[in-house]
């Protein structure tokens, strides 16, 4: 949408990462004090239209702009990428949550690759009989209660043969990765479909109730005939 001159087009960030990559827009960051917040925020700033273009794996952040965009009344829509599905030769193993992919792992010690960000990197203190690779954009902090744990710190995209490197230089067993979609972070899953690596697949949670719609140029589409039509852009 940084492109659309008649838009005043403004991103949200919850202020996660230290060093977000630079966006063609303006960008504010921090909380809104939940879905009241954003509400409120929405008032101030008379926004017109919201979308939620946020990870699947963020569930508050969706559920409270769904309750915003209703109690509000303004237009409002979600952008979300479809999850990726299983294919040949793909060693999947589906769970609901994190608890459930620590469980997942065994018993027996095995070589893990953590590739679910740092927030939740701590449940696996749960299994400290494995040995871990932990993927991260920042670093995990508090660091894990883990005797044999090495960290790794990237941002994506990645790509395939970075991946299958990166994998077999650390012996990798085991993936433990979120069903994010898209195609930044699927490199890994090629590259588990390819050395025959198991993958701990974490299943999505049901999205928020809202209209959506699964690319971005279905949501500019969106943004043009439904949401915000030319009309009311004043062109
Ligand atoms: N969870 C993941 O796997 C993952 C992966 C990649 C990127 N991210 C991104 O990291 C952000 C935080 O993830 P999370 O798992 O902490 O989300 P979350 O559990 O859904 O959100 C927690 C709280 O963080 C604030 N927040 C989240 N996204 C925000 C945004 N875009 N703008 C302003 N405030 C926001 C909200 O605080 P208030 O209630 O105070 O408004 C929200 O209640 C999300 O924007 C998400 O897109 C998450």
């Amino acid at each position: 949408m940084a492109g659309r001159a008649e838009l005043d087009v403004l991103l949200s960030l919850a202020g996660r990462t230290a060093t977000p990559l630079p966006h063609p827009v303006p960008v504010r960051s921090g909380g809104f004090g939940g879905a009241d917040g954003l509400a409120r925020f929405i008032v101030q700033e008379g926004i017109e239209l919201l979308v939620d273009a946020t990870h699947p794996f963020a569930p508050r952040i969706s559920a409270n702009a769904a309750e915003a965009v209703a109690k509000t009344g303004i237009a409002g829509f979600a952008l979300r990428r479809p999850a990726w599905e299983s294919v040949s030769g793909d060693r999947w193993i589906s769970v609901a949550d994190m608890p459930e992919a620590v469980k997942a792992l065994g018993a027996s010690p095995r070589r893990v690759f953590l590739a679910i960000g740092r927030q939740e990197a701590h449940h696996f203190n749960a299994a400290p009989q494995h040995d871990y690779l932990v993927r991260s954009v920042d670093p995990v902090d508090p660091p894990l209660q883990l005797q044999r744990v090495s960290y790794v710190l990237s941002m994506g995209p990645f790509h395939l043969e970075d991946e299958k490197r990166l994998l077999t230089e650390h012996g990798i067993e085991v993936i433990v990765a979120k069903n994010s979609g898209g195609d930044a972070t699927y490199a890994k899953i090629e590259a588990a479909r390819e050395l025959g690596i198991e993958v701990v697949m974490i299943r999505r949670a049901l999205p928020a109730n809202m209209e959506a719609v699964d690319s971005v140029a279905a949501a500019l589409r969106h943004v043009d005939q439904v949401a915000f039509p030319a009309a009311k852009r004043g062109v």
